[in-house]
């Protein structure tokens, strides 16, 4: 009776993933400029390309490899969070409980107990487990919130702790000459998941303080308006200096030890739009104000303001292709103690070699004395087909498997962060890049996460 229900389950798990229709086109990021606007997710700044995070040439021919499980004991026996499985859990419940208690673990396969528990219970030896969320979810918890709170352990607004969401333009225009160096601050937008984290007992990274966009331009202009002249290097460093007191202080003060991670800079080297040194000069307000050691000075900042438990994160994209670059603008912040860790967003495409190329980078931050974290992981395809979602699930597999072998080998790798819940809410849904479909089922790419047997390794 029990193999039957699971194949059931295993069927059914496979099939949500089919099912998973194509996401309605458009809704393409864009630049937000808006505060408290709810959003689904979406806004974001539109310069990062997808899917591109490595050039990593490596065939997605994986199917051939390893061997596919039955998967008929693996779909294990209780609860990912979604109502198909909810609906046989319960059935297990009535009839198999005594049948579980009596076979125990003993004839299973180890991985194959994974789905017993969620993401951060099966990770929680290793490392936090995140989930990206805008307001948009806080304000329709009924449909999430199980998924949530089985599978995560750590929080980051999607976009409600970013400066264009924290800084207050009327309040800093209204009273210049007491604000001209000190802009107004607001935590409205960021309060869903300040309540909600505090009440599950959840940690937030706090995401982020200094970046070249989704940051407001009359933050940097003399009279805090759109079209205003840009201020002066001290100017600037002074309103930095402020924002980043007032930001932390306020956690500080407010949430003691809510707070583990900040990205302190987010996205600051890009040789493509960089100066001669590969620092972000396009479209970059800092770096037109303060100048290329704009980053730097952010660190110096936030290492005064922090608390000793808030661990201070440089953060980018494409760190497989730009592992030495990052390293070396980082060198003097990390010796003078400033950083402590680096965020690998890990925008990532199904053609990305994560066994050896993003493991090769992430192992080298380890080498070099950095904590890493994995904080914005999705893996795109291009169709929402059932060989995609194999393949992707294969490939979710390989990543949380490489950052548990380093983990486990001595790096010190401490939080995986996908970024969104589902393929409708996600910034790529053109790309179905997330472990839940539209309709919160879980795809192969959750299993893989969950290292359950059905999924193919590589
Ligand atoms: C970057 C940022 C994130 C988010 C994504 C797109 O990776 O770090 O905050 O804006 O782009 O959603």
């Amino acid at each position: 009776m029990r193999k039957g229900i699971l194949i059931i389950m295993t069927a059914m798990l496979l099939l949500g993933a089919d099912a998973c229709g194509k996401a309605e086109e458009g809704n393409e990021p864009g630049v937000s400029d808006s505060m408290g606007t709810e959003n689904i997710g979406t806004e974001n700044t539109g310069t990062q390309s997808t899917g591109t995070e490595s050039k990593g040439t490596q065939s997605t021919g994986t199917e051939s490899k390893g061997t596919q499980s039955t998967g008929t004991e693996s779909t294990g026996t209780q609860s990912t969070g979604t109502e198909s499985t909810e609906v046989l859990q319960t059935q297990e419940g009535q009839e198999g409980s005594s049948e579980m208690e009596e076979n125990s673990t003993e004839n299973v396969p180890e991985e194959n107990n994974a789905l017993a528990v969620g993401l951060a219970e099966l990770y929680k030896e290793n490392f936090s487990i995140g989930i990206a969320l805008p307001n948009y979810v806080f304000s329709h918890m009924e449909e999430y919130e199980k998924v949530i709170l089985d599978n995560f352990n750590s929080i980051t607004c999607e976009n409600e702790m970013k400066p264009d969401s924290l800084l207050d333009k009327q309040a800093s225009q209204a009273d210049l000459e007491n604000t001209y160096l000190h802009a107004a601050v607001h935590f409205d937008n960021c309060m869903p998941a300040i309540e909600f984290a505090v009440k599950h007992n959840m940690k937030i990274r706090f995401h982020t303080l200094v970046w070249y966009s989704q940051t407001p331009k009359w933050f940097f202009t003399e009279d805090y308006t759109d079209n205003g002249a840009l201020v002066s290097r001290e100017t600037m460093l002074a309103r930095m200096e402020n924002y980043i007191a007032d930001v932390l202080g306020y956690f500080k003060e407010n949430y003691p030890g809510l707070i583990y991670a900040v990205d302190v800079v987010n996205e600051a080297f890009d040789k493509g739009n960089g100066d001669e040194n590969g620092v972000r000069m396009k479209d970059n307000r800092w770096y037109d104000t303060v100048g290329a050691d704009f980053y730097y000075h952010a660190f110096v900042f936030a290492r005064k303001y922090a608390s000793q438990d808030m661990k201070l994160f440089y953060n980018d994209y494409g760190c497989m292709d730009k592992t030495e670059l990052i390293l070396g603008h980082l060198k003097q912040a990390k010796e003078e103690g400033l950083i402590d860790g680096i965020g690998m967003q890990s925008h990532l495409s199904i053609n990305d070699d994560i066994r050896f190329k993003f493991m090769l980078a992430a192992k080298e931050f380890c080498e070099q004395g950095y904590e890493v974290q994995a904080t914005e992981l999705d893996i795109g395809v291009k169709e929402s087909d059932k060989g995609a979602f194999r393949t992707q699930g294969s490939k979710y597999k390989s990543f949380f498997r490489v950052m548990r072998d380093l983990q486990e080998d001595g790096c010190p790798i401490t939080n995986i962060t996908v970024w969104g819940l589902n393929d409708a809410l996600s910034w790529r849904k053109n790309e179905f890049a997330l472990m839940f479909d539209e309709n919160m089922e879980p795809k192969p790419a959750y299993l893989g996460a969950m290292m359950d047997d059905s999924v193919w390794d590589e």
